[in-house]
């Protein structure tokens, strides 16, 4: 079999397979995993096209091809993924970053501003890291404006964290910290800025059945009370670990910002606010320590 003739076969495959999916591109996948398999660019595999494929690229193909039409998301069998401007290696011990937390990003980024203004400096903590998605892109912006920081990054599963520091380091960003920690458990200091992507789906919704999420962890998804009890726990805590004057963005999920503002109490917290992603859907709050 050809480049070309794979191509359509693919792209038909996946298409039959996977009608349930209304973000499938089958021919983007289906180049994605030529790509992968052979070592060419797209411009190579479209302009050499009628190239057979070697038996060994064939038996790998079908492989990867089986994996994706029974759901299993790009970016678990590619490895990688593109979150903000960088290139994250992923893995099933975490969720796969996604674009609506690039809202989280910017507005920490917002509130960073504020921080540097004032002390010429910022400290962050992102409970939660998973690939370090939010603290990776977070640092190579205020690294690229020649910011100092102090940026640590949690999560409660090993395998993430090793993955972060992964992240960190195929990216040039390795001042970076990563440590496994249970939310605040092993936190010592104060940051000025405290961001967080925790788990926030209710475990009975039923969407857990479906697309991507069947193929993620558990651990990265779900949480007790309807999916607030991270939210609630994180927004309890931080205060202790906070500055004055510090900040707490939290994403949730985009029936969640009422009840989540609720829980930033009028003693503890002002500057109270939830943005929308770019779905128009409500997706972080932020608040600020008084
Ligand atoms: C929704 S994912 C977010 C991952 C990443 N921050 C992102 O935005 O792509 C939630 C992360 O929280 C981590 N997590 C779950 N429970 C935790 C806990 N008790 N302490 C620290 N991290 C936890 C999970 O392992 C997972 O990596």
């Amino acid at each position: 079999m050809n480049i070309a003739q794979w191509i359509v076969y693919a792209k038909q495959y996946l298409t039959e397979n996977l009608t349930n999916d209304p973000y499938l591109n089958a021919k983007t996948d289906s180049y994605l995993l030529l790509q992968f398999v052979t070592g060419y660019s797209k411009l190579q595999l479209m302009a050499f096209n009628d190239r057979e494929l070697s038996k060994e690229n064939c038996e790998k193909l079908t492989a990867l091809l089986e994996r994706r039409a029974k759901g299993e998301p790009m970016a678990y069998i590619l490895g990688e993924t593109e979150f903000w401007s960088l290139n994250l290696k992923v893995s099933p011990d975490t969720l796969i970053p996604r674009p609506d937390t690039e809202m989280l990003v910017e507005h920490a980024l917002n509130v960073a501003k504020e921080k540097i203004q004032q002390k010429g400096k910022v400290s962050i903590l992102d409970l939660g890291t998973g690939t370090g998605a939010i603290a990776l892109a977070i640092a190579d912006e205020l690294k690229k404006c020649g910011t100092k920081y102090r940026i640590l990054g949690v999560d409660l599963v090993a395998g993430a964290v090793a993955l972060a520091r992964q992240n960190a380091e195929q990216n040039d960003l390795l001042d970076v910290e990563f440590q496994q920690s249970s939310w605040f458990q092993n936190i010592t200091e104060h940051f000025d800025i405290i961001v967080s992507n925790p788990p926030y789906i209710d475990p009975q919704d039923p969407h857990l059945q479906q697309g991507d999420v069947r193929f993620e962890p558990l651990s990265a998804l779900i949480a007790e009370d309807q999916g607030y009890a991270d939210l609630q726990k994180i927004i309890a805590k931080a205060p202790q670990f906070l500055q004055p004057q510090g900040w707490l963005l939290l994403e949730h999920g985009w029936q969640q910002g009422k009840k989540v503002r609720s829980f930033l109490t009028e003693n503890l917290w002002h500057s109270v606010q939830t943005v929308k992603d770019y779905g128009g859907n409500e997706r972080v709050t932020l608040a600020r320590l008084k």
